[in-house]
């Protein structure tokens, strides 16, 4: 496996690699990678020749600093995951290779950003809107691998491709999760022992709401539901939980068979974590 800290060193590779006919898969990441992200290199490893993975740390999408100094940075062992999963090489840029000036050109998602993380983030998606157009530009895939873990992100590159007319085809991977239910996320490294025993009760609400909706119930009922469960939860600050299409990310108040999105994010101290689930 290469690791390219250069914009030109890992496009003089890419060239010839395409040239020599093989087909690129993309999977962008900030890092401290875990078995979802994995998940990603080994889907694009089944359909492409050839597996890029990027780490970057992008300062654009962080609207709050302190996440931004914590956020976990473990390259090394990063990189022996990547080379064990058989990627084939790695983006991993400085700050003033991928912004030698800050961006002036700003993103509006319209619709898709006035809900749940881009209403609680303001700014996070143009941040998103920025960097995945740069790698896109820079790396030329033809597919690009994200996770359905950050289902308003998929949505919102879903539409940066379709707007700028970007020639790859996107692939939306399932959620990875831990043995008992909690989504696998490169901030759960920031919770304690304690907090970490308590964090899986946020998808078992996602799961009581899920049979709530499935009863009939409705989307009021549901979250009631969930906001009394994590109330009982120490520690737990629910954010937002949303009931939405899962297309569109517009509020529902009942189940649209298979079309449903349960998203919800919460706080443990200081770590914001978020999940959902689509019924
Ligand atoms: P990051 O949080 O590192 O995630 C990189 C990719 O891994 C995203 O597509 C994310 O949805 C996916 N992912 C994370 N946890 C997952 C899980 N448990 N199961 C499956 N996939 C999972 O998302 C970003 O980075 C950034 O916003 C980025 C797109 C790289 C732009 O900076």
């Amino acid at each position: 496996m290469q690791v390219f800290h250069s914009i030109k060193s890992l496009q003089v590779f890419l060239k010839s690699e395409r040239l020599a006919g093989k087909s690129v898969g993309f999977v962008p990441t900030m890092g401290a990678l875990h078995n979802g992200h994995l998940s990603l290199i080994e889907a694009s490893k089944k359909q492409n020749e050839l597996t890029v993975c990027s780490i970057f740390v992008n300062p654009t999408q962080f609207n709050n600093a302190q996440d931004l100094v914590v956020y976990p940075r473990t390259l090394e062992a990063d990189c022996q995951m990547l080379d064990s999963a058989g990627c084939d090489a790695v983006f991993a840029p400085s700050v003033e290779e991928m912004y030698p000036q800050l961006p002036h050109l700003k993103f509006d998602f319209g619709d898709l950003e006035r809900v749940m993380e881009g209403k609680f983030r303001p700014g996070h998606f143009n941040g998103v809107g920025i960097v995945v157009s740069k790698l896109f530009n820079i790396v030329q895939p033809d597919h690009a691998y994200f996770g359905q873990k950050d289902l308003q992100q998929c949505a919102v590159i879903n539409r940066l491709v379709k707007d700028l007319s970007f020639s790859l085809t996107l692939n939306i991977c399932p959620t990875q999760r831990e043995t008992d239910g909690l989504a696998m996320s490169s901030r759960n490294r920031n919770l304690s022992p304690e907090q970490r025993n308590l964090a899986p009760a946020i998808y078992k609400s996602l799961q009581q709401a899920s049979d709530l909706l499935r009863n009939k119930k409705s989307g009021e009922e549901a979250k009631t539901l969930v906001s009394e469960y994590l109330s009982k939860v120490e520690g737990i600050d629910l954010e937002y939980f949303e009931i939405s299409d899962f297309e569109t990310l517009q509020p529902i108040n009942e189940l649209l068979e298979g079309q449903t999105a349960l998203c919800i994010a919460a706080f443990m101290g200081k770590t914001r974590l978020i999940d959902n689930v689509i019924i």
